[in-house]
């Protein structure tokens, strides 16, 4: 006993030292705003310029963020108009809007940041640079494109946008031609800046966008350098990022299925699989490549596979949203959406499948003002609405899901993919930095993170789905269709991890002995603790150092409440009627 202490006690040393050179893991403040117009969605809040406004942004995508500017709404008679604040780009001293040349009065219809999810039009965008603040870091020379003028195209015409977009990655310094036989121009990047001040511990991020419902919430997490282990259920899936500036979080997406967790099911069948390509003979068993896109707000995959989801919803296709709207008068609704039936989304792990579940509640968002003149609780699933738009999984999804990266700082990167958890979570951060290795999640029972907040359906007599593939339905104990063949991402971490963990295991020991003085007690990290009954231990063996303590390296949480806020209520809007 006293040889294991003299080790941990070491192991402990060991760790401090190699910590001392940069700050720990960062939390960027979620904002206490929720937003639509078709969420709601909560952000993040940072501070822009000189003196500092005030601005809520969407995390996701790369290289430049994107602002939008107070002449956002002068030429729009659609209300709300820029409800997370506008940068008066006028008012701040240390701006930089005259350096950088290339991209300037860039105009245009594009699909910009969203990988053709969304169709975007506008005119007159530059790009800049000004200091950025987030959780009392600078950054300098802020890489950023501002857009004073922006709409988003729907089938049925143009609606202003709602917040711009803090992109997180992916290298240090974003270099520019400033002009002819000039030298280039260099504007930061957020997490590879901090980084190199030694402000965080690696350039890396760890996101979960959380979810806001009415009913029940979970706030967003965005920890840089690190992230929060209480994000992360089950196993991790680690893989390559893609695209021109290996910058891309891409993985195939093998299978969509329908599932109930326990009780009756809404349905004639209690599972049922193929949905991704049913009446599809062009979408293989190999899937499509999908790509996580936390800065919009749908599913966007295949029509014939929204079509599929949707067949036994009760819903009514809009074809000027090119969304589904919910017939709430159908008693199915609440049946569907407050029971324990999800969606799973099947993906190709480089070492095994891994597959997130997404129950319907969170697929019970609500479209508002501009978009509808009434609330109008809608299902999100289109196509991409640009051509030769990619299938990306945005904010709807992700509510379900955890991604994070480790930043290479050139080439290719590792990219992290799990599921996360339901709102039966303990919201204290557990934030750990993040290494070149996969992340590491503090519970295996999925289920268990959404106890209270389901309303099972009697058991009918329901038997297996009439000429629809079928699987058993899953425990409520268990990750529902975890395949157990391998764990994602663990061989290669566990290798790697191998001597970290002991090291680890040594803090994470520590903060325990700290945390019991000090009475803190997370509630829903608990009843995984010891759990020996747990059939699927084995099948995460790394996970299961963190059931032995809790860390707490990194800054507190703003505990603000989210407020509900109508959105035009943020900033008024001078308006002009459009020609
Ligand atoms: C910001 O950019 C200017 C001009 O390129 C440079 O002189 C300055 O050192 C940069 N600041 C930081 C903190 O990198
Ligand atoms: C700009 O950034 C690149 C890449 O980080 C670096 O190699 C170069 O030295 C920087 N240029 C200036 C003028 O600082
Ligand atoms: C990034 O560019 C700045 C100048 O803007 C330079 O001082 C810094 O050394 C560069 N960082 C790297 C890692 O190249
Ligand atoms: C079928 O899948 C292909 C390949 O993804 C896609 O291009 C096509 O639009 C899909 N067809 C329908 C009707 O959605
Ligand atoms: C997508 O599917 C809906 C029915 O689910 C159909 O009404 C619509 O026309 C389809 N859109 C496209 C672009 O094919
Ligand atoms: C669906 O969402 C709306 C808006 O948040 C909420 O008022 C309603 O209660 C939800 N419906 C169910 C059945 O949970």
């Amino acid at each position: 006993m006293a040889g294991l202490s003299l080790a941990l006690v070491l192991l402990l040393d060991f760790s401090l030292l190699s910590r001392a050179q940069s700050g720990p893991p960062l939390q960027v403040s979620a904002s206490n705003r929720v937003y639509g117009p078709d969420g709601p969605w909560q952000a993040v809040t940072v501070q822009l310029g000189t003196p500092a406004q005030q601005l809520d942004l969407y995390p996701g995508g790369v290289f430049q963020s994107r602002i939008l500017t107070n002449q956002l709404c002068q030429e729009t008679s659609e209300s709300p108009c820029g409800s997370g604040g506008l940068f008066d780009t006028e008012n701040s001293k240390t701006i930089d809007d005259t350096s950088i040349r290339f991209g300037r009065g860039d105009s245009g219809t594009s699909t910009l940041w969203t990988y053709g999810a969304m169709l975007l039009s506008y005119s007159n965008s530059s790009i800049i640079r000004d200091d950025l603040q987030l959780s009392g870091q600078n950054v300098a020379n802020f890489s950023m494109a501002i857009y004073p003028n922006i709409n988003i195209v729907y089938p049925d015409g143009n609606y202003p946008l709602q917040l711009g977009e803090l992109s997180l990655g992916p290298v240090v310094n974003q270099s520019f031609p400033s002009g002819a036989n000039v030298p280039v121009i260099n504007a930061s990047l957020i997490p590879g800046y901090l980084a190199a001040q030694n402000a965080i511990p690696s350039s890396s991020f760890g996101l979960h966008v959380g979810i806001v419902a009415e009913e029940f919430k979970l706030n967003l997490s965005l920890w840089l350098g690190g992230y929060d282990a209480s994000r992360i259920v089950g196993p991790v899936s680690s893989q390559a990022t893609k695209g021109d500036a290996a910058s891309d979080f891409v993985i195939d997406l093998l299978d969509i299925g329908i599932g109930v967790d326990h009780g009756g099911s809404p349905f004639s069948y209690s599972s049922r699989e193929g949905l991704l390509s049913s009446e599809n003979s062009s979408i293989s068993s190999d899937g499509i490549p999908v790509t996580m896109n936390p800065s919009s707000p749908y599913l966007y995959l295949p029509n014939s596979t929204c079509a599929a989801i949707v067949k036994d919803l009760p819903v009514t296709y809009n074809a000027g949203k090119a969304l589904y709207f919910w017939n709430i008068e159908d008693p199915q609704y609440t049946r569907i959406v407050t029971s324990p039936t999800y969606l799973s989304f099947i993906f190709r792990g480089p070492t095994g499948n891994l597959t997130i579940n997404a129950p319907f509640q969170l697929f019970n968002l609500t479209l508002e003002a501009p978009l509808v003149s009434n609330p109008t609780p809608y299902f999100p699933c289109q196509p991409p609405q640009a051509q030769g738009g990619s299938y990306s999984l945005g904010r709807a999804f992700l509510q379900a899901a955890f991604i994070g990266v480790s930043w290479a700082g050139q080439g290719v990167s590792e990219w992290y993919l799990a599921q996360a958890p339901g709102p039966n979570t303990d919201s204290t951060p557990q934030s750990i930095p993040m290494t070149m290795t996969s992340p590491i999640g503090l519970s295996n029972n999925w289920a268990d993170t959404w106890r209270g907040y389901w309303t099972p359906l009697p058991n009918s007599t329901v038997s297996a789905i009439p000429g629809s593939t079928s699987s058993p339905r899953s425990s409520p104990s268990t990750l529902p269709t975890q395949k157990s063949n391998s764990l994602p991402g663990g061989t290669i971490a566990g290798i790697a991890i191998g001597a970290v963990c002991a090291v680890l295991v040594a803090i994470g020991v520590a903060v325990l002995v700290l945390r019991r003085r000090r009475g803190g007690n997370p509630r829903a990290v608990q009843p995984h603790t010891g759990g020996n009954n747990d059939t699927k231990v084995e099948q995460y063996p790394l996970a299961q150092y963190w059931k032995t303590g809790e860390e707490t390296v990194g800054q507190p949480r703003t505990e603000d409440p989210i407020l509900e806020l109508p959105a035009d209520e943020y900033r008024g809007n001078n308006q002009t009627q459009l020609s």
